[in-house]
């Protein structure tokens, strides 16, 4: 059996990036097989699921999931549950690695390096939620579990050590959530004195936020839980370029699935000028974590990277010359060597 990947493009601009990044796959990887499945919200209307049994069975079979994005209504929809959320809970990829680097791009700020590890299986997106006080109460809970934060910790300090890094910085607000960002933080804290080679340090989650903007520069890797991660990456992103660069994987126990961390971005979608980089850099961090083909990552990083130096970019980087998804892809593509 050769190696699988299952490609779910989901709603909007997922059909426009999730191709650009199978098109570099071909180029850099083409032993890899390509199985494509559906989820999402049209999916949904069409299904009566936004993640049909048989996506399920084809991501957990395959080991290895690139994913668009799906559009989610932000009121509840009877039968639907979020496509990303269940995957990523089903397939147990309990640590989503979330780097931002320098890129040459107007809008990116250099010497920012930092990877955000968020724990991705449990928090408040557990989505045990209901209402009392006849709807005029809304309740979410937010569960930690000792189980969850240790392989979470784990996973982030074997990854600081693999890749030479010198630091994890530690995000909570156990100052206030005593008993679950409590945990969280002291969990953290032991698995971290296992590893007297890498520096800990800790940080509320809004001082997280004030450094994430004042000067990124401080921080190597973060470990959060799953919302504070949610929206530290996103702000990290701002200093890589912005969303349309940012990727991420999230990795589990030999399961990976690669997403970037945007989202469907139905203002632009269809239009055929969304910016595939954040998926082709997903693609790059599952050939290099997961798959071990670290030449091909590299050589789609630095296709990037030249592609990018070279002036060539999407609308979201820059109006003013601004490139088609597809014509951008194909200079990426041209760049690889
Ligand atoms: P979004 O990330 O889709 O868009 C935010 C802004 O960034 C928009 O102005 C959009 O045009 C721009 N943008 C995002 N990615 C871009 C790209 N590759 N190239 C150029 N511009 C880009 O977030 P938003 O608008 O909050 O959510 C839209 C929908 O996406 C919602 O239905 C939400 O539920 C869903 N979503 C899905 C995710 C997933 O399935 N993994 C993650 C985040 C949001
Ligand atoms: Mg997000």
């Amino acid at each position: 059996m050769g190696v699988n990947l299952c490609v779910i493009e989901g709603d909007g601009i997922g059909r426009e990036i999730i191709p650009a990044a199978v098109q570099i796959l071909h180029v850099v990887a083409p032993q890899v097989n390509v199985v494509v499945a559906e989820a999402g919200w049209d999916t949904f209307e069409r299904q009566g699921s936004a993640l049909p049994d048989e996506t399920m069975q084809l991501a957990v079979d395959c080991g290895a999931v690139l994913f668009g994005a799906a559009a989610s209504p932000s009121y509840p929809v009877d039968g639907y549950a979020v496509p990303i959320v269940r995957l990523r809970r089903q397939l147990q990829t309990y640590a989503s690695l979330r780097p931002t680097n320098y890129l040459p791009v107007p809008t990116a700020r250099d010497g920012v390096d930092l990877i955000v590890v968020r724990e991705n299986t449990e928090d408040l997106y557990i989505g045990h939620e209901y209402t009392a006080d006849n709807g005029h109460t809304g309740i979410s809970e937010k569960v930690i579990t000792r189980r969850a934060t240790e392989r979470v910790a784990r996973k982030t300090y074997e990854l600081a050590r693999a890749a030479g890094r010198h630091k994890v910085t530690i995000v909570h607000k156990a100052s206030v959530l005593l008993q679950s960002d409590g945990l969280f933080r002291k969990v953290a804290l032991e698995v971290g004195a296992a590893y007297p080679d890498i520096l800990t340090d800790e940080l509320l989650v809004d001082t997280a936020a004030y450094w994430m903007v004042k000067d990124p520069s401080r921080f190597d890797m973060l470990l959060t839980p799953n919302l504070y991660g949610d929206i530290l990456s996103d702000m990290a992103a701002a200093w890589g370029g912005g969303l349309g660069l940012a990727p991420s994987l999230s990795l589990g126990d030999g399961v990976a699935l690669a997403e970037p961390v945007h989202g469907c971005a139905p203002d632009i979608a269809g239009q055929n000028i969304a910016n595939p980089t954040a998926a082709i850099l997903s693609l790059a961090l599952l050939l290099r974590h997961h798959w071990g083909m670290h030449e091909a990552a590299s050589q789609i990083e630095n296709a990037v990277r030249v592609t990018l130096a070279a002036g060539f970019h999407t609308a979201d980087i820059h109006f003013d010359g601004a490139l088609s998804t597809q014509a951008y892809t194909d200079r990426v593509c041209m760049n690889l060597g």
